[in-house]
C-alpha cells in the first residue's frame, strides 16, 4: 500500500494532510514591537512591511501595555522569576495564584475558583471530568471545540442544541432528565467569537435551574466586554447567581496565557481531583497571576476602556449598516459576512495596503461559502480608527463584491 492509499471510508493521515494543503491558508504575517493600536507588521513570504492598525487581536481594554501592568509584571520578576513550579496538587501554590483565584471568586460571586494553563485545558478538564457515565451533556451547537474534545474523553452522552435556541435547550433538558438518572451539564459561550451573537442567558440560565442542571458558561469573549461592569455575558442579562461555573481566558483581556474557573467549593474541589488538564501540568506562573491581578485592577479603575470599548462597537455597527455592509457586532468582535463571489484575496491583500489588519476566517473554521471578516475591536482603537476601517470596508465592498450579491 502506497502513503497515500487508505483502506476504507475513512481517510489516512497523509490523505486528510494533502486534503488540508488545499483549504487552510495560515497566515504569515508576522508583528514587531511596539505593541499598541498600530504595529509594524511584514510577510516574510511576499516581503511586503508596513504600519497597520490591529483588528485582529483580542486586547478587548487594551491591558497588555499598560504601564501599571508592566511595572506588575517587572516587579513579579524581581521577586518570583518565571517559573510555575509544578502541578499546583503537588507543589501547592504561591501567593500570586491564590490571591488571584480569590479575587476571581468575589468577582463572580462564587466560593471557589482554580488557574488553568489556557481556557482550551479548562474546558478540556471540565467537560472530561464531569460528563462521563450516565451524565448528559447539552452543548451548543458552536460550543469551543476545548469543550467539544473534553466530552470526547469523558464519555458521556453528548446532544447538540441548535444554535442560541433557547427553546431547543427547554425540550432537551426534558428529555434528558427523563431518560438518564445522571447529571445535566449545559454549555454554552457568553458571546460568540464566529458570529457575534451572545447567548440567550435570560431563558437559559433560568431553564437551568429549573431543571437542576449544571450550566458551564465559556466567558471567553465576553469576560471584560458586556456587562454594566465588564464581568460578562452573565452580568449583562443578571443571571450571575444561576451559572454553576464560569470559565475565562487570561489571553483576550490579559494578554498572557491562563484561565480562571469559578464555581461552588465542592464542584472546584472535584475538578481539582479529576481534571486531568489541571493535576497534570503546571500551574500557571506567579508572573501570568500578577499580569492578570494588575489587569483587573485597571479595570477596576478606569471604566473609561469598556465605556469606549462599547462605543467603538455601536459606531462599527452603525458605520457598516449605513454602508449597507452586512454584519454583527457584540463585545468587542464584529463579524463582516463575505458576500458570495467577493474576490477575497484581493480584498485582504487591499485591506493590509490600507493599513488595516483584520482577522479572515476561511472554511474550514465557518461553515463553506459562509466565509467571514472578523474585527476584534479594543478600547486602545480612537474613533477615527473605526471610522478609517469603515470606510475602507465600503471601498472593498464597492470593487470586489458583485453588484448581485445580497450585501
Ligand atoms: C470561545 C472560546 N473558548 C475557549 C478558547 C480558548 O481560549 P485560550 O486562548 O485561553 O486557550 C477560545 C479561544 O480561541 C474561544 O474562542
Amino acid at each position: 500500500m502506497s502513503r497515500t492509499e487508505s483502506t476504507g471510508a475513512v481517510p489516512s493521515l497523509a490523505e486528510r494532510v494533502a486534503s488540508l494543503k488545499t483549504t487552510a491558508k495560515p497566515s504569515s504575517i508576522q508583528f514587531e514591537p511596539p505593541v499598541g493600536r498600530e504595529v509594524l507588521a511584514w510577510d516574510p513570504v511576499s516581503g511586503w512591511r508596513g504600519q497597520v492598525l490591529m483588528f485582529a487581536s483580542n486586547n478587548y481594554l487594551g491591558l497588555w501595555a499598560h504601564p501599571h501592568v508592566s511595572e506588575a509584571v517587572q516587579s513579579a520578576i524581581s521577586r518570583f522569576g518565571t517559573g510555575g513550579g509544578g502541578s499546583p496538587q503537588v507543589t501547592g501554590r504561591y501567593t500570586p495564584q491564590r490571591r488571584l483565584e480569590e479575587k476571581f471568586s468575589e468577582l463572580r460571586k462564587a466560593e471557589a475558583t482554580m488557574l488553568f494553563n489556557s481556557a482550551y485545558a479548562a474546558n478540556l478538564g471540565l467537560a472530561s471530568a464531569l460528563v462521563g457515565g450516565p451524565d448528559v451533556a447539552l452543548v451548543d451547537a458552536d460550543i469551543h471545540t476545548s469543550f467539544m474534545d473534553g466530552l470526547l474523553l469523558g464519555r458521556g452522552t453528548t446532544l447538540k442544541l441548535a444554535h442560541n435556541q433557547a427553546a431547543d435547550l427547554e425540550e432537551k433538558l426534558r428529555l434528558a432528565k427523563t431518560r438518564s438518572g445522571g447529571s445535566v451539564v449545559v454549555a454554552v459561550s457568553g458571546l460568540y467569537g464566529l458570529d457575534a451573537t451572545l447567548a440567550p442567558l435570560n431563558r437559559i440560565a433560568p431553564a437551568c435551574t429549573r431543571a437542576g442542571a449544571y450550566l458551564v458558561l465559556d466567558d471567553v469573549h465576553s469576560m471584560g466586554t458586556l456587562g454594566e461592569h465588564g464581568r460578562g455575558a452573565a452580568e449583562h442579562f443578571g443571571v450571575e447567581e444561576q451559572v454553576a461555573l464560569t470559565v475565562t481566558s487570561f489571553s483576550t483581556l490579559f494578554g498572557v496565557a491562563g484561565a480562571a474557573v469559578s464555581g461552588p467549593a465542592d464542584l472546584i474541589e472535584y475538578l481539582r481531583l479529576r481534571a486531568h488538564s489541571f493535576t497534570n501540568s503546571t500551574a500557571p506562573s506567579p508572573l501570568v497571576a500578577e499580569t492578570v491581578l494588575a489587569g483587573l485592577e485597571v479595570m477596576e479603575r478606569e471604566p473609561e476602556r469598556l465605556r469606549q470599548l462599547k462605543q467603538h462597537a455601536a459606531a462599527l455597527k452603525a458605520g457598516l449598516a449605513a454602508q449597507g455592509i452586512a454584519a454583527t457586532v457584540a463585545g468587542g468582535i464584529g463579524i463582516i459576512r463575505v458576500p458570495p463571489g467577493m474576490d477575497v484575496d484581493w480584498a485582504r491583500e487591499f485591506l493590509l495596503r490600507a493599513g488595516l489588519y483584520v482577522h479572515y476566517l476561511p472554511h474550514p473554521a465557518v461553515p463553506r461559502h459562509e466565509e467571514r471578516f472578523r474585527v476584534s475591536l479594543s478600547a486602545m482603537h480612537r474613533p477615527e480608527d473605526i471610522q478609517r476601517l469603515i470606510a475602507c470596508m465600503a471601498q472593498v465592498w464597492r470593487t470586489a463584491a458583485p453588484a448581485s450579491a445580497p450585501h
